[in-house]
């Protein structure tokens, strides 16, 4: 949510960060702009909307010098536009601020400025860094001791560069709650809000941690945490620089789908032990012992990956034994937690930042439980934080609508699912049929794939319905959530996904001639009952799209329109069923116009509460 690009090195700033801020367009996009510092000058440059109409007004009036702070903005406080676009200056405008997060205690903070004579030039929360900054430089304070100091009044959450005229030789960053990576270049320094910007120029990055500050110059960074300089750890970033271009598809939802068969296989990779039927889990070495005594576990996520935990509370009771709850982040921070040592709270998250999911797991390591993760993101918040996990290995994903992390996510629970099962009782048979089954899912999502160009004709046929009600059972109720998720976000039609059982106790009222169902009914064991609400569905003259297994005749003599999947394990068959409907809502959205990638509102990671 906002993306944050800073640099320090020989370079011309300008080109470096705009290249960043369309690498972080997909953290918002509602307006954007820079700061860049020549010895003499602290030129900022704004623009309302995509970073697009920043690169327009560079061209026209560009600015020069090594070392500057850029932003994309995702809209917390006062509406997009360019005053409220960031960088914030102070009033004489000699420093400039880029800030990620919400400051809590903004109002107060700019009612107190406001009396000793600030004029305020937008209505973000943001704005009050650079004044506060520039009132403790004032009172003689350095311009890092200012930093600091500032630093202490705010409540809330932060991501922040900080530059200053008249100390071009230096960028003062800050974390609190939301991300902020250096980047380690050759003689030269970055500051991002994730890795994705700096891949083009580096793979050496550090993160930085809650409550740490750091100061760039051309000769390097120092970190600082509690009035020491600190030693961080560099890590190599694993991500491939493709994975952020689109390579030819027309945008990165549509890429990342294709991508799924390889993410799967990346994600099961030296993993899988067919033979024993089972998951070697590295990550989770270090916690083996305590997680063989886990008597309940409870999965925590948001968006998507609450609906890939979904699919894996199924996957864990049915095949492992364990009494399994799944929770939405957002619900679980603020409930009356009863957790203890023998629970194990597994957070599901594709960025590894969403605040409430972050909230979550702090509040349940807190009260005792034993904290594991299954993220994407490499070093990421919710990947340090916990005490071990699972990387899901997908590879960067771009597009604001999940799609391989979630298949990915899948993947990743049905090996959990192995490990633990086989250690309480799965039968090495069992374990065996399924591990097979998971190892033959890759070349079967290609099928998916292949015959997935059809969705293009079904989104053009049914894009004009009114409402879409997306069904399933079982396993693949999460998969209804997931496809209404899916349509509703890029598409903006309204979308429900229920379970086909609740059909009747509200939701059929819905159903009339500009309604379209579509309903998950694999060949799987509750096959006949979600068939009859297809038949439901048909009595009320509602119109009918059916994913079913491949070799199936009877769900065509019902449906308005049919689409197959391979035949696969029950608990493997959400990982093909969510293609064709990932497809769906790709084209739907096409078939409207609308910009799939950065679709309105939304941002990748939500980095606020
Ligand atoms: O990064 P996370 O998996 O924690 O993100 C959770 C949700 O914000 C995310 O899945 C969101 O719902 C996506 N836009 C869905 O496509």
């Amino acid at each position: 949510m906002c993306g944050i690009i800073g640099y320090i090195g020989k370079r011309e700033a300008s080109t470096l960060l705009l290249e960043g801020l369309k690498r972080l367009e997909y953290r918002g996009y509602d307006s954007a702009g820079m700061a860049v510092m020549d010895g003499k000058r602290l030129q900022v440059v704004k623009a309302l909307g995509k970073v697009a109409y920043l690169e327009e007004k560079l061209e026209k009036s560009p600015i020069v010098g090594s070392a500057g702070i850029a932003h994309t903005r995702w809209a917390t406080h006062g509406k997009p536009s360019e005053k409220n676009a960031h960088p914030h200056t102070n009033s004489k405008k000699d420093i400039a601020i880029v800030h990620n997060g919400i400051i809590e205690n903004y109002g107060e903070l700019r009612e107190e400025l406001k009396k000793r004579g600030v004029v305020f030039r937008s209505e973000t929360d943001s704005e009050v860094i650079a004044h506060l900054i520039s009132e403790s430089i004032t009172t003689g304070k350095s311009f890092e001791e200012a930093f600091k100091l500032v630093l202490k009044k705010l409540k809330g959450t932060y991501g922040i560069a900080a530059i200053r005229k008249s100390e071009p030789e230096k960028i003062l960053i800050a974390r609190m709650g939301s991300p902020l990576v250096i980047g380690i270049g050759k003689d030269e320094w970055f500051v991002a809000s994730d890795v994705a910007p700096l891949l083009p120029h580096t793979r050496k990055v550090v993160y930085l941690d809650d409550g740490e500050y750091a100061v760039l110059t051309r000769e390097g960074y120092t970190v600082h945490v509690g009035g020491k300089v600190s030693t961080k750890e560099v890590v190599d970033v694993e991500w491939s620089e493709t994975e952020a271009k689109r390579e030819g598809y027309p945008h990165f939802m549509l890429k990342e789908i294709y991508e799924q068969p390889h993410a799967l296989q990346d994600a099961l990779r030296g993993r899988l032990v067919v033979s024993e039927g089972t998951a070697k889990l590295g990550g989770l070495r270090e916690v083996e012992k305590r997680l063989s005594g886990i008597k309940r576990i409870i999965l925590v996520s948001c968006g998507t990956s609450y609906h890939a935990s979904l699919v894996g509370e199924y996957m864990l009771e049915e095949f492992a034994g364990i009494p399994t709850e799944v929770e939405f982040a957002s619900e679980f921070r603020y409930r009356k937690l009863i957790v203890d040592k023998y629970t194990a709270v597994i957070a599901l998250s594709q960025s590894g930042e969403t605040a409430d999911t972050l909230a979550a797991i702090r509040e349940a390591k807190r009260q005792g439980a034993l904290v594991l993760g299954i993220v994407n993101t490499v070093g990421s918040t919710i990947a340090r934080e916990t005490h071990a996990g699972i990387y899901n290995h997908a590879g960067q994903e771009v597009s604001v609508a999940s799609t391989k992390a979630f298949t990915s996510q899948l993947g990743v629970l049905a090996l959990l699912t192995l490990f633990l099962g086989r250690k309480r009782g799965l039968s090495l048979t069992e374990g065996k049929k399924i591990a097979h089954a998971l190892e033959e899912l890759p070349k079967l999502m290609e099928t998916v794939l292949t015959d997935g160009k059809n969705m293009k004709k079904l989104a053009k046929k049914f894009a004009t319905k009114k409402n879409y009600l997306y069904l399933g059972r079982k396993y693949h109720f999460p998969i209804a959530l997931e496809g209404a998720l899916k349509i509703k976000e890029i598409a903006y039609v309204s979308a429900e996904g229920y379970a086909t059982g609740e059909m009747k106790h509200g939701p059929i009222a819905l159903i009339d001639k500009d309604s379209l169902s579509v309903v998950v009914v694999p060949e799987d064991s509750v096959y006949e009952k979600n068939l009859s609400g297809i038949e439901e569905i048909k009595a009320r003259g509602g119109a009918v799209l059916a994913i079913t297994t491949t070799g199936n005749t009877e769900v065509a003599k019902k449906a308005d329109a049919v689409v197959y999947i391979p035949r696969t394990l029950e608990l493997l068959t959400p990982i093909l069923a969510i293609i064709p409907l990932q497809l769906f809502a790709y084209y739907a959205s096409v078939e409207l116009g609308y910009d799939v990638d950065k679709p309105r509102n939304l941002a990748k990671s939500v980095t606020v509460e």
